[in-house]
């Protein structure tokens, strides 16, 4: 059987130096061409010695591929990307370019006009569990951001059942790794270990993605959603939290009504392979090194609130695991080719 060839834009990032990384274990494609710009011309196995197995010389552009993953910063990988599209290649962006359907938001969120505004209705948004048959006709998939993976897995189905009241409260934590290779003052060891931070109280660059998604979902009503991330001293994972006030009548404020919650949830993800609805609140290391995303949604009581927990490995679900279940869709392989690596423990 012939190998489906792969090029990876971007291989000295976290992020495509993780897609490289699953990859070498995927039987039915093989890495065929991988870029850098501040390392082409050297031999990957000397810049990420992680990955000498794979036997080639950082390019500065990308070689011939079948399906091309661009794991560049927001605005370049547009630019990377458009001429590929161009050419009919199945591409993959892991950055923000495509993920938003509407244009003027890249200028309000990312401070550019967007490119190529045609482009954004032919994206498709990444998440297999909620656009599995999109996902399986794309050319080009925008692959979600880490933290709208974990938010809107963990309150698409109670935003779809009804069952929660438009305030809508995300406060995530994240690994540092979410903040990509790139060393800053913000990043740097003295300054996160033993610190917790939030930041962006503003609005995160992610908050519209999240948006986008959960009100698709319940568009008779306006969401209003505060998202709060935080930084917090480990290299890999993200916990949120989420909360909303249960709508009256729908779901008992009581313990059967938490079991009839978490039916509805286990209904949502029914036959998924990577979400899993828990019964005792999950731990960031329960999903580390695997594409999984862990959910309890339980009620409090006391106030008839919903609080729904996700946990995920930013750089696995939230980013080159998610990227590698949507090419398995793409290209006709088993959805979790590749992706069946447990979470690493402890
Ligand atoms: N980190 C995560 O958890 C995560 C999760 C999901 C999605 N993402 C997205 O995935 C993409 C990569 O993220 P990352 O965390 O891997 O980033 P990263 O580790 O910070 O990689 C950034 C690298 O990109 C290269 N670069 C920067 N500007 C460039 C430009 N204009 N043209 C070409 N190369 C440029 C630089 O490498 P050189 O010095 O070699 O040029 C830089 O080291 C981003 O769009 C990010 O938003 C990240």
């Amino acid at each position: 059987m012939s190998l489906t060839r792969i090029a990876i834009v971007n291989i000295t990032g976290y992020i495509g130096a993780e897609v490289a990384r699953l990859l070498c274990r995927h039987p039915n494609v093989k890495i065929v061409s991988v870029t850098g710009r501040s390392e082409a011309g050297k031999r990957l196995g000397n810049v990420m010695p992680h990955l000498s197995q794979i036997d080639l010389t950082i390019e500065a552009a990308p070689g011939e591929a079948d399906l091309v993953f661009s794991a560049l910063p927001h605005k370049a990988s547009a630019e990377a990307i458009i001429p590929l599209v161009g050419k009919g290649i199945k591409v993959i962006d892991l950055s923000a370019d495509f993920r938003l359907k509407q244009a003027e938001q890249y200028q309000q969120w990312y401070d550019h006009a967007h490119p190529a505004p045609g482009l954004l209705e032919k994206a498709v948004y990444g998440i297999p569990e909620l656009h599995r048959a999109d996902v399986t006709k794309a050319q080009l998939v925008a692959n979600p951001g880490c933290y709208p993976t974990g938010a809107i897995l963990a309150l698409a189905p109670a935003v779809k059942a009804g069952i929660i009241k438009r305030d809508i409260i995300v406060d995530s934590k994240s690994g540092v790794s979410g903040a990509g290779r790139t060393p800053s003052l913000t990043t740097h060891f003295p300054e996160v270990n033993e610190n917790v931070s939030a930041y962006s109280m503003d609005g995160h660059r992610h908050l519209p993605e999240i948006v986008q998604e959960l009100q698709a979902l319940q568009p008779k009503e306006t969401l209003m959603i505060t998202f709060q991330p935080h930084l917090i001293p480990m290299t890999r994972g993200i916990l949120s939290s989420c909360y909303a006030s249960l709508v009256e009548g729908k779901i008992a404020v009581s313990r059967q009504g938490v079991a009839e919650l978490r039916q509805v949830y286990r209904d949502f993800y029914e036959g998924e392979t990577f979400v899993k609805v828990v019964d005792a609140p999950p731990q960031t290391k329960q999903a580390w090194g695997s594409n999984l995303c862990l959910i309890h949604p339980t009620i409090d009581l006391r106030t008839g609130r919903l609080i729904v927990i996700s946990c995920i490995d930013n750089l696995i679900k939230g980013g080159a695991g998610q990227a590698i279940q949507n090419m398995n869709l793409m290209l006709g392989f088993p959805e979790t080719t590749g992706l069946e690596a447990l979470p690493v423990y402890p």
